[in-house]
């Protein structure tokens, strides 16, 4: 709740307002081993308005592609001095490995299958927003889940803030044991989005699946594809979302998509407001102020 107080602080902020450079004189490192849009480029964003130096590190043009270790990177990174570190890995545990290395903060911009926090946070902002509230909404989360550190993230951060969460995949895409999560599993997508106030979405992640389901296209839009006619299932008004990059005509129809009920681009605004938010109060430290890092 703090975090998500402190990103409508950097919503409200409008044009005309005296621009906040609190994070000036500061190093803040993205270090990207695996592709984004949304993520780097809203840190990038954010880590500007706040004033940072911000440097972009791309695993593919780096010395990563000559054999270097991950932690003889993180390594180099420190020795360079920065004072916020954001990483994206493709292994799961990555960005924890990288934060026990360094003498700053890191910051996870999504690590294997295991957690994207910063998405999660964005995605109560938008839920916040346009419901009111988090606690009490029924969400359905549709997708690949198995392979989801979205939808992970989401779980623990819907559930903490009270709301009902259904998980809806085909029996193969669903992890073993999420019941625990405490979360209720449909495979019937159908069933799943029946009265939902908040409907998410998830893309198939093809490169996560070593050898596993790949449903065809046709088939897993036949049976977990977001449409006009199944949304009619939902709560009328109710909220679309999908994290982005979207395999449109796959798990969700544009018609959708683009339609009134999404809240799709919205996801993408918050993104900025709040990782604004977490660099700042992650950089309290560095810049000797009380808080809540
Ligand atoms: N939602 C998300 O993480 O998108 P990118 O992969 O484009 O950063």
């Amino acid at each position: 709740m703090f975090l998500l107080d402190e990103a409508e602080h950097w919503l409200d902020r409008g044009a005309t307002d005296t621009p906040d450079t609190r994070l000036a004189g500061l190093t803040q490192i993205n270090a990207f081993f695996e592709n984004s849009t949304r993520t780097l480029l809203s840190f990038e964003i954010a880590g500007k308005r706040l004033g940072a130096d911000v440097v972009n590190m791309h695993a593919a043009q780096s010395s990563v592609k000559k054999g270097e270790t991950l932690i003889d990177t993180a390594m180099t990174l420190n020795a360079m001095r920065a004072d916020v570190i954001v990483i994206r890995h493709m292994a799961s545990g990555a960005v924890r490995l990288i934060a026990d290395k360094v003498d700053c903060p890191v910051l996870n911009a999504g690590d294997g299958r295991h957690e994207h926090p910063t998405q999660a946070l964005l995605d109560m902002l938008t839920i916040r927003r346009r419901r009111g509230s988090v606690a009490g909404q029924k969400v359905v989360i549709c997708g690949d889940i198995l392979h989801s550190r979205v939808a992970r993230s989401d779980i623990l951060a819907l559930t903490a803030l009270a709301a009902e969460v259904r998980v809806c995949a085909p029996s193969t895409l669903m992890p073993k044991g999420i019941e625990r999560m405490f979360v209720t599993p449909f495979t019937d997508f159908d069933e799943a989005i029946e009265d939902a106030d908040v409907v998410m979405m998830l893309r198939v992640q093809n490169e996560r699946m070593a050898g596993g389901y790949i449903p065809s296209t046709r088939e897993y839009r036949m049976r977990y594809g977001l449409t006009a006619e199944r949304l009619k299932r939902a709560k009328p008004g109710a909220l679309v979302m999908h994290p982005g990059p979207m395999n449109r005509g796959v798990e969700i129809d544009s018609e959708v998509a683009d339609g009134p009920q999404s809240a799709i681009t919205e996801q993408v605004a918050m993104g900025v407001a709040v990782r604004m938010a977490c660099l700042d109060v992650l950089t309290r430290r560095a810049r000797k102020l009380e808080g809540w890092a």
